[in-house]
């Protein structure tokens, strides 16, 4: 099968043919439809968040399901799949305690000393990135990566739910509560800022400001739920912010991922509020915030990690979401390519261009 290979980091993924070995015990093999391209997959090129090459990154899929290996009981061929990176154990405390995205063997993948699940024509093993790998034509994953979802659903919309939209939508939902009128503030509208504003629409928020750099993203920001739009490059949005919301917003989620950013969500943050930081840093920076701000109007800053999901459960709901008109998913899909154009699409993202881009596989 074809697959874009990262052979290094800060370098072109490369096209090539990949082996992917039979199921094993508790494994699926899934033809990929669509994926979603992700800017996290971008923070691994580009060195921010560690994962050894070569690999194959990609992990916002969705699929059908070809064959199963023994003991798989929750999956069957010709089901329709999405694929998402926290895959959970179902034992551990963070699992049993219901935040199954928090289980650490998440990323485990096959048992110390088994056959790579992905080898390079040249029989070498490839990382599979969170057991999934889907800039690939097929995934070999465990079934705990996958939930089933409705066949009517389109699968080339139903792939953004397999990590930016439950990522953004779930750090409104799940996350934190916001109460219906509360002031919400977006910055970065990437696929995981417009899935966070969308949430905050439909759990009833009062404002919802969108900041970001690309002034171009404000009308879909707006048809989005955006009630109002700061463009950060026009003088300083926190300032912009507080006077928006008479002096700072109830809940501020940050969605890029920038030291300055992060910084700005805090200061944008008013009394009593809270800032939810999504965004992910890269792990060899730190931020600096003032701790006297955070006690003395008692704010608080959590962090949400994929939408502190619980797929099984969240995603069929987003998907009802979508079929009945609530969530929008159509408007954040700004190109569909081929595999072949996958450098392309992230220079694109590197240079703020798309919003979400699909991956089309045949
Ligand atoms: N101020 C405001 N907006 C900014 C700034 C800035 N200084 N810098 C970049 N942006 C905007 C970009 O213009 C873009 O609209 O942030 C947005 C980021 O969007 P994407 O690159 O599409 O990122 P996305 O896939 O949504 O992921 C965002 O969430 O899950 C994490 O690791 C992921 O850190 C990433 C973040
Ligand atoms: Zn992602
Ligand atoms: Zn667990």
């Amino acid at each position: 099968m074809k697959a874009a290979v990262m052979r290094a980091p800060n370098a072109p993924l490369e096209i090539e043919d990949v082996e992917l070995d039979d199921p094993g015990p508790g494994e699926v093999l899934v033809r990929t439809v669509a994926s979603g391209i992700c800017h996290s997959d971008l923070t691994v090129i580009e060195g921010g968040l560690p994962v050894p090459p070569p690999t194959i990154l990609g992990h916002e899929p969705a699929g059908i399901v070809e064959a199963v290996g023994e003991g798989v009981t929750e999956v069957s061929e010709g089901d329709h799949v999405i694929g998402c990176l926290t895959s959970w154990c179902g034992v551990c405390k963070f699992c049993t305690g219901g935040r199954p995205y928090l289980c650490p063997t998440q990323f485990a993948g096959r048992p110390e000393g088994s056959k790579s699940r992905l080898t390079s024509s040249a029989g070498d093993p490839i990382f599979q990135f969170a057991n999934l790998s889907s800039y690939a034509e097929k995934m070999l994953c465990p079934q705990r990566s996958l939930v089933k979802i409705r066949d009517d659903m389109p699968l080339d919309r139903a792939c953004l739910i397999g990590c930016g939209v439950t990522t953004g939508i779930g750090a409104a939902l799940n996350t934190v509560d916001i109460p219906a009128g509360a002031s919400v503030v977006v910055v970065g509208l990437g696929g995981v800022g417009l899935s966070a504003l969308q949430g905050a629409r439909i759990v009833g928020a009062g404002k919802i400001i969108a900041v970001d750099t690309q002034p171009w993203k404000f009308s879909l920001a707006k048809d989005l739920g955006a009630t109002e739009c700061v463009d950060a490059t026009e003088g300083d949005p926190v300032a912009a912010v507080h006077a928006l919301t008479g002096g700072g917003a109830d809940f501020v989620f940050e969605c890029i991922g920038l030291v300055p950013t992060v910084q700005q969500a805090v200061a944008m943050t008013g009394r009593g509020g809270t800032t939810v930081l999504v965004g992910v840093v890269p792990i060899t920076e730190t931020v600096s915030i003032s701790a006297a701000d955070l006690t003395l109007q008692e704010k608080k800053i959590t962090g949400s990690y994929m939408g502190s999901n619980r797929f099984r459960f969240d995603m069929p709901k987003y998907i009802e979401f979508y079929l009945d008109g609530r969530l929008h998913l159509d408007e954040m899909i700004s190109s569909r390519i081929e595999l072949g154009e996958i450098n392309e699409a992230f220079d694109r993202m590197r240079k703020g261009e798309a919003a979400r881009q699909v991956i089309l596989y045949e």
